[in-house]
């Protein structure tokens, strides 16, 4: 397991990744404070763009510890952030929870769809995970299509899951195994990667 990302570039066709910054939050309040996209996360959204930059500093010291990997998602061909993507080991270091989220302006062109094949390839091949897996409200197909496009399946429903805006919500539980992606998408490899992470003993 990483004890420190100390750098991260993956580039894709579509989309270019790299660590999250406290500057990145002024585009990150502009896109996030949509409704489109706060009624599918867990989170309820920001009350200002200074709770973002204060969460952004605290998750660059995340990244140096080696807790969490939280990327900005770019489009390959122009800088600054149009939605972010995190993986995370809270229980296991081998199993690696996907959240993201994407501005509206930018749906459905394939960019997340990227971005999970790009994080898919960190944690496998970088971060030795055994086991990928996201959480997904029942009902939000288009997150759910971009994880089976990238080999998830659906493990099954967790009943009553997130206390979202004063009621409980299903979610589903979609997973990828190591083994699957080898045979699946073991010879992908982005088009441009610069990756150091720090190893303990
Ligand atoms: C879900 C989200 C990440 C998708 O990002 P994206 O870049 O638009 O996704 P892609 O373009 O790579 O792929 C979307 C796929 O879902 C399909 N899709 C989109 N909306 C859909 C819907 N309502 N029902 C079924 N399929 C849908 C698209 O057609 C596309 O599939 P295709 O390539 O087979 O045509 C983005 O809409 C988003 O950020 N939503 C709000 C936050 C969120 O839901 N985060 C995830 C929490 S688990």
């Amino acid at each position: 397991m990483p004890v420190g990302f100390e750098q991260i570039a993956l580039v894709g066709e579509k989309v270019r990744l790299r660590p999250i910054r406290e500057g990145d939050a002024p585009d990150a309040y502009r896109l996030v404070d949509d409704e489109a996209v706060l009624a599918n996360l867990a989170w309820d959204g920001p009350t200002d763009e200074a709770e973002i930059a204060g969460t952004y500093r605290r998750w660059v010291a995340e990244m140096k510890a080696g807790e969490a990997c939280h990327l900005a998602i770019e489009s390959a061909d122009k800088a600054g952030l149009i939605g972010c993507i995190d993986v995370r080991f809270p229980r296991h270091p081998q199993q690696a929870d996907i959240g993201y989220w994407l501005g509206v302006p930018y749906w459905n062109k394939g960019y997340m769809t990227e971005a999970v094949r790009l994080v898919c390839y960190l944690s496998f091949r970088h971060l030795d995970a055994a086991r990928a897996y996201a959480t997904v409200f029942v009902g939000n197909n288009g997150s759910r299509r971009v994880l089976e496009k990238n080999g998830f399946s659906v493990d099954g429903t967790l009943r009553s899951h997130v206390f979202k805006r004063g009621q409980f919500v299903d979610s589903w539980f979609l997973t990828l195994l190591r083994s699957e992606w080898d045979a699946s998408q073991g010879g992908f490899s982005p088009r441009y990667e610069d990756i150091v992470v720090a190893k303990g003993e």
